[in-house]
């Protein structure tokens, strides 16, 4: 049954000030035939970490890690966060209301196993069963990520192999449990960000610095990735596509020297490559092999080659670096060319989305891909009439969105595109200070008020297009 919204889709659009259905008509028409396939999926992306509070959870690595270094840059730690595990239903009516296709989130691991192995903890099970009945409620295809990155503390981390065969459990729980109502899955959000920020450059959980730890985890996230995924194939509905949210960050050295361009390759390789190249059944990219073959064992590289069954590809922007011999992974950032605009601190790059997108189009076989995040980080004005005002972001979101139709319009299979985020959360060790969302939180209310963003991500729902 869907529950009564607060106000009509009619009356939200009517709300929407300067988005009458005048002003809509004209656009609808020049839309024409550049606009994506009907069934194109439009929606917004999640995470537990970033949005679900502590209670009625075990304790993550991420818990241990914020705990330690005292908080994230701007003090906060995870702890409330926005509370979506007990406030997701006003979220859901406002994306309903703006026409929101699908919602991607993810399963905290420790709500499942909070303690110990084996037998999932039924109220952490009951907690995703009604969350995702909530969604269907309201118009949203639930599209679940398995692992953004948070672990039950029992289940250790990737310097050991045999997470794999823990994650593989947890992925059969939850293919058994939500199976039947989720048709697209990710299984790892961004991968490759684990080994590097992670075990490399000592920047996210669980905040080691060392070479050595980063080609064991490497390979590790390797193994359980492609165990994980076989395990979601083996227990979900049949028809069910699965893949992982593959972060693609080209780096490139602006100063021109060898030293500095030789540095941008490899971290490219790495962060780029090292992940999807394995998991489509390539070897290890030369450059990164010398740091992970001691941990190959026999069949592992024929349990990571699982062929995902659509690409599905984060993108901000690219990077920008230079050789440093004192860094784990070899470089350091700095300064974006002058000519590039910032969203906040990140450089905002629309052709870079594109050449993306037809490189991941040539490089894995033209697959179908989704666009499973992109977003921007600006400062707003403050809610005023129950609305918050951000032009910059709706300037930016039109930018990436005409950017991944123009990959589109050259063949790239671009099924659907997710906007990070639903809501300003929790951007891990940056804290509560970036804004992400199409909905803003009023702090310390928690209460979900509407940004002209959402209205603008309606006209393109309505449009099939950039609007
Ligand atoms: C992505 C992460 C996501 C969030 C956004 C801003 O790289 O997947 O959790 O941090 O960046």
């Amino acid at each position: 049954m869907i529950p009564a919204l607060p106000i009509s889709r009619r009356g939200f659009l009517r709300g929407l000030g300067a988005t009458t259905a005048a002003t809509m008509l004209p656009r609808l028409a020049q839309a024409g035939n550049n606009t994506f396939e009907p069934d194109f999926l439009w929606g917004v992306a999640t995470s537990a970490p970033e949005s679900e509070s502590r209670a009625n959870r075990g304790r993550s690595n991420w818990d241990v890690f914020i705990d330690n270094i005292g908080g994230s840059k701007d003090g906060t730690t995870n702890v409330r966060n926005t509370e979506f595990d007990t406030r997701y239903l006003d979220e859901f009516k406002l994306l309903q209301a703006a026409g929101v296709k699908a919602f991607r989130f993810s399963f905290a691991w420790p709500r499942i196993q909070p303690e110990t192995p084996g037998a999932p903890n039924v109220r952490g099970l009951d907690h995703y069963d009604r969350m995702i009945d909530a969604m269907l409620e309201h118009g949203l295809e639930p599209v679940p990520t398995l692992f953004h990155w948070d672990i039950p503390l029992w289940a250790g981390d990737f310097l050991d192999r045999d997470i794999s065969r823990r994650m593989a459990d947890y992925a059969e729980i939850m293919a058994r449990m939500v199976g039947d109502r989720a048709n697209t899955w990710l299984v790892f959000n961004e991968p490759g960000v684990i080994p590097i920020f992670g075990y490399g450059q000592g920047l996210f959980a669980p905040g080691y610095r060392s070479r050595r730890y980063m080609g064991a985890a490497l390979h590790h996230v390797n193994l359980a990735h492609g165990r994980a995924l076989t395990a979601i194939r083996a227990n979900a509905a049949s028809g069910t596509r699965v893949s992982s949210a593959f972060n693609i960050m080209p780096f490139e050295a602006p100063s021109g020297t060898d030293e500095d361009i030789q540095a941008a390759r490899f971290v490219d390789v790495l962060w780029n490559d090292a992940v999807p190249g394995p998991a489509y059944g390539r070897d290890y990219p030369s450059l990164a092999l010398p740091l992970v073959e001691s941990y190959i064992q026999d069949g592992d590289m024929q349990a990571i080659a699982v062929q995902p069954d659509f690409f599905g590809l984060n993108f901000y922007s690219r990077s920008f670096v230079k050789a440093d011999p004192d860094s784990p992974l070899g470089i350091a950032l700095v300064e974006p060319p002058a000519e590039l605009e910032r969203t906040d601190e990140l450089p905002y790059d629309p052709d870079t989305y594109t050449k993306v997108l037809l490189k991941a189009h040539k490089d894995y076989n033209a697959p179908d891909i989704i666009a499973t995040e992109f977003g921007f980080p600006v400062a707003e004005e403050a809610p005023k009439d129950g609305w918050v005002n951000d032009p910059l972001r709706i300037k930016y979101m039109r930018g990436y969105i005409q950017a991944a139709q123009a990959a589109y319009q050259q063949g790239v299979k671009l099924k659907g595109m997710f906007y990070w985020s639903s809501t300003d959360n929790w951007e891990w060790v940056l804290g509560l200070s970036k804004h992400f969302g199409l909905i803003h939180i009023e702090q310390p209310s928690l209460k979900r008020i509407p940004k002209r963003s959402l209205e603008y991500y309606a006209n393109c729902i309505r449009l099939n297009a950039p609007a």
